[in-house]
């Protein structure tokens, strides 16, 4: 932005405005306007037509999903599907991929039931479909929503080329807490950065235009606060003030539904007492009235039959709960399609509610296209061609964190290895394993097209590379432990298979350090059903015997780098202190062992950024930069600044730091960037010209340069901190980023728009409003930014 608005405005009016009163408050909440995709005449008109003829069971039948194929959650029903679908009693179907097993379902629908409606078959397609790219929080640390699209499109299109025409992402749930298994879903802890990559995945799915041929309706989930489960226990209740619900979040799922997102999916949590699946205040109220989102709610897996154990009723009680708070289809709960006929014929329900319902449910189908085009060719199997294959390494190579790079003495910086080094030696559980490299939660990806570590480094380097697997992912006890969890279905956790002797085989690790120059340890978590829905853990260290082993070749005293392979923040502590070189390369895919290669060897320069908080210790979570400031904050509550001191009546704990051990927005590169001359180019605005909501009024900016020696990308970050709002704001929170590339040696001046829509906040009666205040402005390569400056709200 080069001008202000303010600069153009005549004195007189400038005078006038200042007349007005100081608090400013924009509508309480947007009005979009209801989403092009899916509103237009034609279609409504289609709809009308169609409902109009339907019976009470019909309508009832669209809002009814099964599982025909395989389950991911509790199974509720063994009913014969090829009947109930004849009988235009299934309106969708999850689980079921593949053209001909689609087509075979589809057939009945279109050809025998009365009304040929077509179903529509949804999936988790969470990182990829057939592609599987690295998990969505990998996706999240590239701050690079162009990747995010990419994946969602490249997904999207393989989908619709299996029969799916629906996919259940992408989840934005805010999440704090890496004991919560799902964060590896996620796009982490803040909600600007989330919101951001919410928009972009629905775009990638959706493209705009539903009836294309590769799109797919998107699912956001999981409505709402799926995320903030207490104490990090997957399912549990979430309880928080109304504002932090609105300002915190709810942001990212407005941000999807800005984006035209074609469906919801509700969340299994209560928020503060109500169960999210029958809420109206979050399902009508808000997504409805205020959002005016004009898709349809789908329930979680079996969420409407768990109401009853909410204690909110019996079955027919909680499906009518439901259905009128605004859930219109039961995901495999087997509740609507067996209670509702009934709560409807005896008055309890208007038909009008399941009509309303139905209206959504078809409007979305027949946006799809489904009633023209109900089939799917069936085309050539899948191959991970090298085109595909270059996609996605091209996305993993961006997600890659650089925690840590300390010059070892006589050596310098181990990162990137140099080609001269003689002897390396890999070591560690995940360097082989495809299972785990391809990351949790992938229903069609195949660990037989992920190249590990062990492949991609001995091509590169022959027999300079020397090989121990070192200790197994889980030793015996975890092990038990996870074969006790039962699943219900025909899945089953695969989980890599403990090695026999970890002791032997740490000796055997150490000894091949011993021979080699540098050790590269690749450590972990067993992503396969120990990351993920119900996967809540209260240790975040590695598993098994991995600290031990880590331990060990460490001590041996040849230089080590440790690559980080899991899908949530673990816990660091120990290798932070010890080991020079830490690369956080999450779960990255099927070209794993390729992206890592190029990010040690330097042929990529590292650019990922965390996209949420690395602990300390587990009991600091939840653990998040943008924290509330305290009456007796710790000298170290800007988490830049080193100990807690030895201050007693101050927010602190005795045993450890306030400060997140790698924080928000952290990542370094293989080269330098100085961040200079930040500056508002007016650092004083009248509060009356930043009601506009969509309008900046100011320009921040700042001079960023390459000052080492290799090209890099770097992703600049602007934070701001409201100091003086009538409801305290955070110490910090991220307004803006923008990811850049720079030669050696080359500046670029980077501005950033602010106004309403990054300024505000929500007062105590619940209104967006931007006050008379200071704002303070830093801008740099993560959340510990120091490069600062001020703006000014006046009266
Ligand atoms: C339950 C999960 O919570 C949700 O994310 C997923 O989409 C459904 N199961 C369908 O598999």
């Amino acid at each position: 932005m080069t001008t202000l608005r303010i600069s153009a405005v005549p004195s007189a009016i400038i005078l006038l405005l200042l007349a007005v009163p100081a608090l400013v408050c924009a509508h309480a909440q947007s009005s979009p306007t209801p989403n092009p995709q899916l509103a237009s005449k034609d279609i409504d008109g289609r709809v009308e037509a169609l409902l109009k003829q339907m019976t009470l069971e019909e309508k009832i039948g669209q809002t009814v999903q099964y599982s025909a194929g395989f389950a991911t959650g509790p199974s509720a029903s063994k009913l014969t599907y090829d009947e109930l679908v004849a009988k235009g009693q299934v309106g969708s179907m999850l689980n079921v991929v593949g053209a001909d097993r689609t087509n075979h379902y589809q057939h009945i629908a279109m050809e025998k039931s009365r009304l040929h409606i077509p179903i529509i078959f949804g999936l988790d397609v969470i990182h990829g479909h057939r592609t599987t790219f690295p998990v969505p929080l990998a996706v999240a640390a590239s701050w690079d929503p162009e990747a995010a699209e990419t994946v969602a499109r490249l997904g999207a299109a393989e989908a619709r080329a299996d029969g799916v025409t629906w996919v259940f992402s992408p989840m934005v749930d805010i999440a704090r807490d890496p004991r919560w298994g799902r964060i590896i879903e996620s796009n982490g802890e803040d909600p600007y950065l989330s919101s951001a990559l919410a928009r972009a995945w629905v775009k990638g799915y959706q493209q705009g235009d539903l009836s294309k041929s590769d799109s797919v309706a998107a699912c956001v989930k999981h409505f709402a606060a799926y995320g903030a489960a207490i104490a990090g226990r997957d399912y549990n209740a979430a309880d928080m003030s109304e504002i932090t619900l609105r300002q915190i979040y709810l942001k990212p799922y407005h941000a999807a539904v800005d984006a035209g997102v074609a469906t919801v999916m509700t969340s299994f949590n209560t928020i503060n007492g109500i169960p999210a699946t029958a809420d109206p205040f979050t399902l009508t109220q808000i997504l409805r009235k205020e959002w005016r989102f004009d898709g349809f709610v789908v329930s979680d897996w079996g969420a409407v039959g768990e109401l009853k154990n909410h204690s909110i009723g019996d079955g027919p009680t909680v499906a009518r709960k439901a259905l009128e708070a605004g859930t219109d289809m039961d995901m495999e709960g087997d509740l609507y399609g067996t209670v509702l006929a009934g709560q409807i014929r005896s008055g309890k329900i208007p038909e009008s509610v399941v009509d309303e319902a139905v209206r959504r449910i078809l409007r979305v189908k027949f946006a799809l296209g489904l009633f023209d085009h109900p089939y799917t060719n069936v085309g050539p199997a899948y191959t991970a061609t090298a085109e595909k294959r270059a996609i996605a390494r091209k996305v993993a190579d961006e997600t890659m964190v650089l925690l840590k790079n300390d010059p070892v003495e006589g050596v310098g910086a181990l990162l990137p290895l140099s080609e001269k080094t003689k002897t390396v030696a890999l070591i560690g559980p995940m360097a082989d394993d495809a299972v785990d490299l391809i990351g949790a939660w992938t229903v069609t990806g195949n660990p037989k097209d992920v190249i590990t570590l062990k492949t991609a480094l001995s091509e590169r380097l022959g027999d300079k590379l020397l090989y121990a697997p070192g200790c197994g992912l889980l030793t015996g006890q975890d092990e038990n432990v996870l074969n006790s969890v039962s699943f219900t279905g025909t899945a089953t956790p695969t989980v890599s298979q403990p090695l026999p002797d970890d002791e032997q085989m740490i000796s055997e690790a150490v000894a091949t350090a011993r021979k080699a120059d540098v050790s590269i340890l690749a450590l972990g978590e067993p992503t396969n059903w120990m990351e993920g829905e119900a996967s809540s853990r209260v240790h975040l260290g590695f598993t098994g015997n991995q600290e031990k082993l880590l331990e060990a070749v460490v001590a041996n005293g040849k230089p080590v780098i440790l690559v980080v392979l899991a899908g949530r923040p673990l816990e660091l502590t120990w290798a932070a202190e010890h080991v020079p070189a830490i690369l956080e390369a999450w779960s990255p895919g099927i070209e794993a062992g390729p992206a890592v290669t190029d990010i040690l060897f330097g042929d990529v320069n590292p650019s990922g950024k965390l996209p949420s908080s690395f602990p300390r210790a587990v009991g600091q979570e939840p653990l998040y930069y943008a924290q509330m400031p305290t009456g007796r904050p710790a000298t170290g509550d800007l988490s830049h600044l080193p100990a807690n001191s030895d201050e007693k009546f101050v927010s602190r704990y005795l045993d450890e730091e306030n400060s997140a051990l790698f924080p928000f927005g952290w990542g370094l590169s293989y080269t330098r960037f100085s961040y200079t001359n930040p500056t508002v180019d007016h650092a004083e605005v009248p509060i009356r010209t930043v009601v506009d909501d969509h309008q900046p009024v100011v320009s921040v900016s700042v001079d960023v340069k390459n000052t080492g020696t290799v090209q890099g990308a770097e992703v600049v970050q602007l934070y701001i901190r409201n100091t003086a709002a009538s409801v305290e704001q955070p110490v910090r929170e991220l307004k803006g980023f923008k990811r850049i590339t720079l030669a050696p040696g080359e500046a670029k001046h980077i501005t950033f728009p602010l106004g309403f829509d990054e300024l505000n906040f929500y007062n105590v009666d619940l209104k967006k409003t931007v006050e008379p205040t200071i704002y303070k402005i830093w801008v740099g390569g993560s959340s510990l930014a120091t490069a600062e400056t001020s703006l000014n709200i006046v009266e």
